[in-house]
């Protein structure tokens, strides 16, 4: 019995039609919805049959985020979302590490992951030995991860993060002398902001970068500043500390949007993965991409097909499994991040 409503390929259509960037495909035609439509139905009834949630990065193609996801944002809202629902099978739709970190916080639950490409650069900056490592050359000092890290290196690691609440957390932490791993920019971001807010910390940080992050530098803003005097610039603080201090407003892909819904500005660059500019597009149709954008090719390794399989007949590798003893030692630094994150 079908219960979930379907969707035509014309209202499919109606709803991407003005998104020319972030999917797999430049820009959605009536006749790309025709396909998409038959599998966004089977989808969404499996899903129901099945008990099953789809959680979406919004760096993920369109057609996902606005045919499948139930619950579409950035990775804290991800993981709280995780956390909180009552579905017995979590289907993931972004990157090993988020789906990683779903397992961790709901051990009883399958979790599913559909994305064909298995990495995430900064995720693979690092491991476990090399953690154990650092944590001997660095007695003394609190390891906080960033959330784009393994369950290995969570599991070694005091308190975890998000872009989100990065500088939060570290405030919080009563101790003088942080580690931060793996992202070198957002580890240099990190300093500069305790600087402005006047906190002194001993900041250490491990020299991994995001692929897509990395690429964005002066020269974007420079050009975009002067062809487009009234833009605001928007970055992700995995981009380089030189194109954060530039930039209009930094902050996590979902602050990224509040801020573009709370600006009155019309003109936007938005400095991250083309998804979130296609989010952009669709939601706030009276605002103006300028600028250019890149994609992830492990967020754009998602599609309608994968979420299909593994709703439908899952093979033994789209489980997320996680040892349990990794699982208590990784909950731990998981949840040192929201007793951070939630504290005054
Ligand atoms: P957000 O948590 O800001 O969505 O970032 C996730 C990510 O992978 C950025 O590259
Ligand atoms: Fe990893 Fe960068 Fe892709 Fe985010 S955008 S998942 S950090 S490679």
């Amino acid at each position: 019995m079908l219960t979930a409503k379907h969707i035509t390929p014309e209202e499919l259509f109606n709803t991407l039609r003005n998104i020319k960037v972030g999917g797999t495909v430049c820009h959605y035609s009536l006749k790309k919805c025709e396909e998409f439509a038959p599998l966004i139905n089977e989808i969404n009834d499996l899903k129901e049959k099945k008990n099953a949630v789809i959680l979406v990065h919004s760096y993920v193609s369109p057609e996902i985020v606005y045919g499948v996801g139930d619950y579409v944002g950035d990775s804290y809202a991800l993981s709280k979302n995780a956390m909180e629902t009552k579905a017995s099978t979590i289907v993931f739709s972004a990157v090993r590490f988020m789906g990683e970190t779903a397992k961790i916080l709901n051990p009883e639950k399958d979790v599913l992951l559909p994305g064909a490409l298995d990495g995430c650069t900064l995720a693979d900056s690092i491991n476990a030995t090399i953690t154990r490592k650092l944590r001997k050359e660095f007695p003394g000092y609190t390891f906080v991860c960033y959330i784009n890290t393994t369950a290995e290196v969570k599991a070694e690691c005091d308190v975890c993060v998000t872009s989100a609440n990065v500088y939060k957390v570290v405030q919080n932490i009563p101790n003088d002398k942080i580690y931060f791993l793996p992202d070198k920019m957002m580890g240099q971001n990190l300093i500069d902001e305790m600087q402005r807010r006047g906190v002194k910390k001993d900041i250490k940080y491990y020299n991994g970068t995001c692929a897509v992050h990395i690429e964005y530098d002066m020269e974007n803003i420079h050009r975009i500043r002067t062809e487009y005097p009234e833009a605001k610039i928007v970055s992700h603080p995995e981009c380089k500390p030189e194109v954060c201090q530039n930039s209009d407003f930094v902050g996590s892909t979902s602050q990224m949007l509040d801020y573009m819904v709370k600006t009155k500005a019309k003109e936007f660059l938005m400095l991250t993965e083309c998804g979130l500019s296609a989010r952009l597009q669709k939601e706030f149709p009276d605002k103006k991409l300028v600028g250019t954008c890149t994609l992830c090719p492990y967020m754009k390794s998602n599609t309608l097909e994968d979420i299909l399989r593994v709703l439908k007949n899952p093979r033994p590798e789209d489980y997320v499994r996680v040892d349990p003893k990794l699982i208590q030692r990784a909950k731990r630094c998981i949840n040192a991040m929201f007793q951070y994150t939630e504290a005054k």
